[in-house]
């Protein structure tokens, strides 16, 4: 499970003070959680700390009972590539490689050998409905399509905590909620914790936990 204890990041700038302060907050394996809040409000910021992409200024950031957050650099980058999966918006597949080969990258950045990533790649682009689509680039996907790569490739190396930044922002409204149900799915199959970013209601709608932010505060939970 994924826990942030009281964590703090401010960004001084132009004598303004923004980020997120005194943020706590816990989400159990195999669930699904959305942070929630108006532009601004800390989303992303929160998702990079969880992502061991940043780190907070105070507080902590628990990952399987493990404080990771004041690991070294080398040790977080470690566990970002095993142990964590990400999803973002604009989807960030490579344009040149196919379904399979994106899918396939994070698994060989980790050593598997090719045979190995393969295979595993094809599962979990078939698990997301992608079988027949492997060899196709991205350009040759639908935007739904290209999301579902995208989480097929944060899935496959088996990531016990899953990051997604708007990740239905770039789709149209009939293609958000089937995502987040995937989503929802593989978070309980996998006993995966996804930790998604948005305010598009029927991304809310789907979450087993709900976390309001405003001003870059915890102003609201909502547990299902
Ligand atoms: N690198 C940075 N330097 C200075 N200020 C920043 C930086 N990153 C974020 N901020 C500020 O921190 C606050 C929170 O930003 P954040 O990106 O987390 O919001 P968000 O909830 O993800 O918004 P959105 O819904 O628009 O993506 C904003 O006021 C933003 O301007
Ligand atoms: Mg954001």
């Amino acid at each position: 499970m994924l826990e942030l204890r009281e964590v703090t990041r401010a960004y001084e700038l132009g004598g303004e003070r923004a980020g997120v302060f005194g943020v706590s907050l816990a989400v159990p394996k195999g669930c699904l959680a959305v942070l929630a809040g108006p532009s601004g409000s800390g989303k992303t910021t929160l998702l990079q700390l969880a992502g061991l992409l940043d780190q907070p200024d105070e507080g902590a950031v628990f990952l399987d009972g493990q404080e990771v957050s004041s690991l070294p650099e080398r040790e977080r980058g470690r566990l970002r590539l095993t142990r964590l999966g990400f999803v973002f918006q604009a989807f960030n597949l490579v344009p040149v490689l196919t379904a399979l080969e994106n899918a396939m990258l994070p698994l060989q950045l980790q050593g598997l050998v090719e045979d190995e990533a393969r295979r595993r790649a094809a599962a979990a682009l078939d698990r997301v409905g992608l079988a027949d689509r492997l060899h196709h680039r991205p350009g040759q996907l639908s935007g739904g399509q290209q999301q579902r790569a995208a989480i097929a490739r944060a899935l496959a190396p088996d990531p016990l905590l899953v990051l997604a930044d708007e990740p239905t922002a770039s789709l149209d409204h009939a293609h958000g909620g089937p995502l987040m149900d995937l989503m929802a799915e593989l978070a309980a199959e996998r006993g995966a914790t996804f930790l998604v970013a948005s305010h598009d209601p029927a991304v809310i709608a789907r979450a087993d936990h709900v976390f309001r932010l405003a001003d870059g505060r915890l102003i609201e939970e909502e547990h299902r």
